[in-house]
């Protein structure tokens, strides 16, 4: 691949663009600075820097982000902040997208792409990748609760019936449980919906893949082997 569409496809602008940074000397591959547009490059494993910034080459790349509270899944975020401020404008040229989403109050995995069929494949409805969620509730979860949310509840305008699995009661006020489906706001109208009401949400866990003890704002590429275990559709 020529340098400066290796970088056009990076994330450095148009193709001008990243022409005249070749052009000023701001690319080196090797410690060696390229001035050449058109110079050929093998890709595979690529690693280079733009004004002593080092880079890595991703044909696409996958995101995994704790997401803070007070940030909103949308790109024109209108009362909070955006977690796309989360990411530098290398990143958001790429047109990464979240995989589904997560309240602005939720905390918690968010993941991050440019592959659309990656997307598509976490989010299609019949996929069912399941997906773990930690909860404070307002009021003590009884026994009855816990059934239910294993039985099922109905919610209003969504048809069928939405379980969890694994619900288990972490504290009198604390509850765990994994859902199959991602329909808006589904955890915390379950939970409405079994008469309690959820204080505050956090996502632990997509497919197989655990957020682990990534701190709250911070977000890592996945590695191909995270990447195929948040696909995991197996129960977890
Ligand atoms: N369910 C909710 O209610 N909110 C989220 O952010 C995610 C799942």
């Amino acid at each position: 691949m020529f340098l400066e569409k290796m970088l056009q496809s990076q994330g450095f602008g148009a193709r001008k663009h990243c022409q005249q940074l070749i052009k000023n000397g701001a690319v080196e591959i090797d410690g060696v600075v390229v001035l050449n547009p058109k110079e050929k490059l093998k890709i595979e494993g690529l690693e280079f820097q733009v004004y002593g910034e080092k880079y890595t080459y991703r044909e696409k790349v996958y995101i995994a982000l704790n997401k803070p509270k007070g940030y909103e899944c949308s790109h024109q975020a209108t009362h909070h902040f955006s977690v796309f401020d989360l990411f530098d404008d290398i990143l958001l040229n790429r047109g990464i997208q979240c995989v589904g989403r997560l309240d602005q109050d939720t905390t918690g995995l968010l993941l991050l792409t440019d592959d659309g069929q990656f997307l598509q494949a976490l989010t299609h409805p019949k996929k069912h990748v399941p997906k773990v969620y930690k909860m404070m509730t307002v009021d003590e979860i009884t026994d009855e609760q816990v059934q239910q949310l294993e039985a099922g509840v109905e919610l209003r305008n969504e048809t069928g019936i939405f379980a969890a699995t694994n619900v288990t009661r972490l504290s009198a006020n604390e509850l765990q449980m994994t859902v199959h489906q991602g329909v808006y706001h589904q955890v915390k109208r379950m939970l409405a919906a079994v008469g309690n009401k959820v204080e505050s949400l956090h996502r632990q866990q997509i497919g197989k893949f655990d957020l682990e003890n990534l701190a709250e704002g911070e977000w890592i590429f996945l590695t191909e082997e995270q990447i195929q275990r948040a696909k995991q559709r197996d129960e977890i």
